[in-house]
């Protein structure tokens, strides 16, 4: 790893120990683990907020990160340490499974008539929860009998206030507006940071968790750690979906793996442990 890497412009230098010692923080705070090949985009983050903070240098303005009573800082430079791509419709193999397979399924097995509840959490800006509002008002006829909850969760703030904007993609007019206020009631934006089990406690009786391209960035530890929150957000036989590249089962062995015609997903035993 070089000792110090070079940035466009002269300004506050990040070296190999200040890089170091920032990693372990962050990767405490949020799970989020930066491999020495993420040197230049964290480099290049931590610079933009020295400068903006007008801390002067990396040991100035860490003291600041590490102590600053309202967290407001740690959580700017979360924003623009996250990755947030994403879009509708992504892995839709999924959403077919979900209406499908998983929601037949948890009716079924359904006693009373207790609202649907789905955890979405990375959301990132949106189009994973919107799409699944609109997977369920147009493909699933259960729609008219069941209440859906679609709780959407993400660390970063600045994005979740983009996700609000999205809903005027949804307000044009006659039947799309009805879509909107249908998609509107049906899901709500939180900001949860997933490593930080104080934040987590209020998230339980999950009948559907969708987690998808987070585990990515994480570490096997940290991963560990999301798989028992999952466990103890979801209801017994609950049901997890992960990103394409990402398996459960390398993780932990709390969920039994079910293989549906259209995509693999994780299911919590009947019998909580
Ligand atoms: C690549 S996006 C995935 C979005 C969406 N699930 C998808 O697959 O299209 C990853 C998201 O994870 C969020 N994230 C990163 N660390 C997190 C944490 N510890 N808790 C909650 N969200 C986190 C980021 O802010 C980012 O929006």
């Amino acid at each position: 790893m070089p000792s110090h890497v070079s940035l466009p412009k002269s300004g506050p230098t990040i070296t190999t120990e200040d890089f170091l010692k920032f990693k372990e923080f962050f990767y405490r705070r949020t799970g989020i683990s930066f491999e020495p090949t993420k040197r230049y985009f964290v480099d290049k983050r931590l610079v933009e907020r020295i400068e903006a903070t007008g801390t002067v240098n990396f040991r100035g303005y860490f003291t600041m990160l590490r102590f600053q009573a309202s967290g407001e800082e740690l959580q700017q430079l979360t924003n623009l340490m996250t990755v947030n791509e994403t879009y509708f419709l992504r892995e839709e193999y999924q959403f077919k499974c979900l209406v499908d397979s998983i929601l037949p399924e948890i009716v079924r097995h359904r006693k009373g008539s207790d609202a649907i509840r789905i955890w979405c959490i990375p959301s990132s800006s949106g189009e994973e929860p919107y799409s699944i509002a609109m997977c369920l008002l147009e493909r699933w006829n259960g729609i008219r009998e069941w209440d859906v909850e679609i709780i959407s969760s993400d660390i970063d703030t600045g994005i979740l206030r983009r996700a609000s904007w999205l809903l005027k993609y949804f307000k044009k007019s006659g039947d799309e507006y009805q879509l909107c206020n249908d998609i509107r009631e049906a899901v709500e934006f939180t900001r949860v940071n997933l490593s930080e089990p104080s934040e987590t406690l209020a998230y339980r009786n999950f009948d559907i968790i969708f987690c998808r391209n987070l585990l990515i960035y994480f570490d096997d530890l940290s991963r560990t750690t999301a798989a028992e929150t999952f466990y103890e957000a979801l209801k017994p036989g609950g049901f997890i979906c992960l990103g394409h590249s990402e398996s459960m089962s390398r993780i932990s062995s709390l969920f039994r793996v079910r293989k549906f015609p259209d995509a693999i997903v994780y299911q919590k035993g009947m019998e909580s442990r």
